[in-house]
């Protein structure tokens, strides 16, 4: 590209050590194509868009000091962050450097920050749907575990609710550590045996979550009459799983790498040319990927990578997602996001089951989701099969 002047920079804080590198490592490739091919097209400003590569080792404390490691260096925004643990730790330096935090992974809600966009689904972008889905589909009765931190205890506490308004129950909620033995996985699964027909929502992440799945897998659970459901397991996690074994559970998520779109097609090509045809894309990578093109095309739009300008600039247009158009929503911060739910099929491949029929609008604090009544609710926003 021709490039006049010094490069813009950006900073990624995506793990490829600790816990939640089996999906970081996806999240970190999409935000890497995406400036290549920014860079492709001409860079940013006449500018080549530079960027600054970390490890925060999947742990809040390291991503802290990354975060200030690379606004030292020069970063003028930062983009990463999966565990709302690591996001919670990196805000204040965000906002206490005046820069920018852009967040692409699911999280609990209820929260705002000035500094931070959230890409990633808010809880009435995945939860509301899947609660609809399970007690049409699955029954009433739902065992809950999850990791040992803020995020899934958050998630819980609404999963119960959504659940609880539907007439379902939870029959138990526990939790296990981060990175858990086999003695605590086995401890779940046999509490699990006893506990009847029952559907697992989880809210463990990245390898912790990899070896539940296997011990559930070797357990011999019929896991198309309890599957696992959960806003987390995606395609990485199924790729280190073994595709055979995570058949029947169920994911709800924004986006599925097997989603038709003129827009996924092109990404998944860019993608695998890129980072092999084996390499799994998620929901979590795919808002990696386009929270830096939204990034970009607002730095255009302002002429500048002045936050408040980007931050004002951000919501004045839509990008072609490839899970559809997509849009930041001035108030929130938080983005317009297409809801799935999807099952996995045979060879670990996602077959989505219902989609919204238009993106739906964040709602962080759960202001609207659960104020229609029930039929409305399910057939005026959400297709299904
Ligand atoms: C998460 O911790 N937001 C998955």
């Amino acid at each position: 590209m021709a490039s006049h002047g010094a490069p813009v920079t950006i900073g990624i804080l995506f793990s490829t050590t600790g816990v939640t590198a089996v999906l970081e490592r996806a999240q970190r490739q999409a935000a890497m194509l995406a400036v290549k091919q920014i860079n492709s097209e001409g860079g940013l400003l006449g500018r080549e868009l530079l960027l600054l590569d970390s490890d925060p080792a999947s742990s809040p404390a390291r991503s802290k000091t990354e975060a200030e490691r690379l606004l030292d260096a020069g970063a003028e925004a930062l983009f990463g962050c999966y565990m709302s643990s690591t996001r919670k730790a990196v805000l204040p330096v965000v906002e206490a450097r005046n820069s920018l935090l852009f967040y692409p992974t699911l999280y609990e809600g209820f929260e705002y920050a000035p500094c931070c966009i959230y890409s990633g689904a808010a809880p009435n972008q995945n939860a509301g749907m899947l609660a609809d889905y399970l007690t049409e589909t699955h029954g009433d009765s739902y065992f809950f575990v999850g990791s040992n931190y803020v995020y899934p205890y958050e998630s819980n506490r609404i999963m119960r609710d959504l659940l609880s308004n539907r007439g379902a129950k939870v029959v138990d909620e526990v939790y296990i550590s981060l990175n858990p033995s086999d003695e605590e996985i086995a401890k779940v699964i046999a509490t699990l045996k006893n506990a009847g027909p029952v559907v697992v929502f989880s809210t463990l992440v990245g390898d912790g979550a990899v070896r539940f799945y296997r011990a559930y897998d070797r357990a011999g659970f019929d896991r198309h009459a309890q599957p696992i459901a959960s806003l987390t397991f995606g395609e990485p996690e199924i790729h280190a799983l073994g595709n055979d074994a995570a058949t029947g559970h169920i994911k709800a998520a924004p986006y599925f790498s097997v989603v038709d779109t003129a827009a996924n097609k092109a990404f998944i090509h860019a993608y695998q040319d890129s980072f092999g045809p084996d390499s799994p894309v998620s929901a979590e990578a795919e808002a990696a990927y386009f929270q830096v093109r939204l990034f970009a095309e607002a730095v255009r739009r302002a002429g500048t990578t002045d936050r408040m300008s980007v931050v004002k600039a951000l919501p004045t247009f839509s990008f072609e997602a490839p899970q559809g158009t997509v849009r930041v929503d001035a108030v929130t911060h938080h983005t317009h996001l297409w809801p799935r739910v999807a099952v996995v099929g045979e060879g670990g491949k996602f077959q989505i089951v219902r989609e919204a029929t238009e993106p739906v609008a964040p709602d962080p604090y759960l202001v609207e989701l659960e104020k229609r009544p029930r039929d409305d609710a399910s057939d005026a926003v959400y297709g299904r099969s």
